[in-house]
C-alpha cells in the first residue's frame, strides 16, 4: 500500500514538472512568434524597380517620382529601390525575373512583351497610331484591357501605360528619304518578327539587341542604324555616332508598368491603395514628360550637327506602300480586333 502511494506521488511529481516545463516552452515560442510578427511589420516592404533608360528620360523621371511619393506617403513602410540604365537587368532578363519576384516593378517597351504574346507588337505596325492621344485612348481602353489579360496567366499584372512616343530612324551611311535608301543597311531592333519584316520590306536587315549595347554597336559599325524616340536618341548620345536622322514617326515606343501579381495581391490593403493613387498621379505626369522631353530632345538633335530630314506626306505614302507586307503577314497574329481598336482610337 505504502509502495503504491509512493509510486503515485512520483508519477504526479514528474507529470507536474513535465507539464510545467511544457507550458513554459509553449509560452516562450508564442512570445517568439509575436516578436517575429512585430519584426516583419516594422521592416519596410522593398520594391525593386528596374528599367533601362537614362534617369533624365520620361521613364527615368517617372520612376524617381514614384519612389519619392511612395516613400513620403507610406511613412517608411515601403522602400523603393530604382535601378536605371540596365544596372540591375536588361529588359529580357527583367521580364523573366518579374514572375519570380526578384524584381517587383518594371516598365519595358511593349514590343519586348512579344515573348509572352505576338499581339504586343501592335505598336510596331507601321504608321498605325497617329497621335499620342490615340495611343493613350487605346491603352486606357479596351485595347489595353485585352492585352493586359494576356499577361495574367504569367503572374504579371499591368499597372499603367507610360509613354515615350514615336520612333524615328537614324543611321551613319546616308540620308534616308525614300524606301530605296534603306537597301543593304543593318538596323538594330528591340526584338520581334514584325520589326524583322519592316526592315526586310525596305531591303534592309534587322539585328535585335539589348538597349545597353546599342551605342557601342553603332560606334563600332556592327549595325548602321537604329530606330528610336527623340528622347532615347538624345539621352543615349546617338548623335555622337550617327550622322543622319529621318523624322518618320513610323512606329511607337511606349511602356507597360508591370508588377508581380502575387506580390501585389498580398500587400497590406492601405499600402496597395497608396501605391495605386501614386501610380495614377505619376502616370499623368509621365505622359506630359514624354511629350515635353521628346520635343526638347528633337531641338537638341537638330542643334547637334545631325543632318535631319522630315518625311513629307508623299514620302510617308511611299513608305506605307513599301511596308504593306507587314500588315499582310502579321495582321492576323496581332489580331484584327486590336488593329481596328487602334484605328478607332485615331478618330
Ligand atoms: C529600346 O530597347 O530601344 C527601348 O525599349 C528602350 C526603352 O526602354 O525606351
Amino acid at each position: 500500500m505504502r509502495k503504491m502511494s509512493f509510486l503515485l506521488m512520483l508519477v504526479l511529481l514528474v507529470g507536474g514538472l513535465f507539464a510545467c516545463s511544457n507550458s513554459q516552452s509553449t509560452s516562450t515560442s508564442t512570445n517568439k512568434t509575436e516578436e517575429k510578427k512585430e519584426e516583419v511589420a516594422s521592416e519596410p516592404i522593398v520594391i525593386k524597380f528596374s528599367h533601362v533608360t537614362a534617369p533624365d528620360s520620361p521613364k527615368g523621371k517617372a520612376a524617381d517620382l514614384f519612389k519619392q511619393l511612395v516613400e513620403e506617403r507610406t511613412n517608411g513602410k515601403v522602400k523603393v529601390e530604382v535601378y536605371p540604365s540596365s544596372q540591375l537587368f536588361d529588359d529580357d532578363k527583367a521580364i523573366q525575373e518579374l514572375p519570380r519576384n526578384t524584381v517587383q516593378l518594371i516598365a519595358p517597351s511593349t514590343t519586348k512583351l512579344v515573348s509572352y504574346d505576338p499581339a504586343f507588337q501592335i505598336v510596331d505596325m507601321p504608321f498605325l497610331f497617329t497621335s499620342d492621344e490615340a495611343v493613350y485612348k487605346f491603352w486606357d481602353g479596351e485595347g489595353g484591357q485585352i492585352l493586359s489579360q494576356k499577361l495574367e496567366k504569367y503572374n504579371i499584372k499591368v499597372l499603367a501605360m507610360w509613354a515615350n512616343g514615336e520612333k524615328h530612324f537614324t543611321n551613319s551611311k546616308r540620308p534616308l528619304k525614300k524606301p530605296e535608301d534603306f537597301k543593304g543597311l543593318k538596323f538594330r531592333t528591340q526584338t520581334g518578327k514584325v520589326l524583322d519584316e519592316q526592315f526586310a520590306a525596305l531591303g534592309a536587315s534587322a539585328v535585335p539587341m539589348g538597349f545597353s549595347e546599342v551605342y557601342v554597336a553603332l560606334q563600332q559599325g556592327t549595325v548602321d542604324g537604329q530606330e528610336n524616340t527623340f528622347n532615347n536618341i538624345d539621352t543615349q548620345g546617338y548623335a555622337e555616332v550617327q550622322k543622319y536622322l529621318t523624322v518618320s514617326g513610323h512606329g511607337r515606343l511606349d511602356y507597360l508598368l508591370l508588377t508581380n501579381t502575387k506580390f501585389w495581391d498580398i500587400l497590406p490593403e492601405d499600402v496597395r491603395k497608396t501605391l495605386e493613387e501614386v501610380i495614377a498621379e505619376v502616370t499623368e505626369q509621365q505622359r506630359k514628360w514624354s511629350e515635353e522631353l521628346n520635343r526638347e530632345s528633337y531641338e537638341k538633335l537638330k542643334a547637334s550637327g545631325m543632318e535631319v530630314y522630315e518625311l513629307t506626306k508623299e514620302d510617308i505614302e511611299a513608305f506605307q506602300k513599301a511596308m504593306q507586307p507587314v500588315y499582310d503577314k502579321f495582321a492576323d497574329s496581332i489580331g484584327q480586333d486590336l488593329i481596328e481598336l487602334a484605328k478607332k482610337a485615331n478618330e
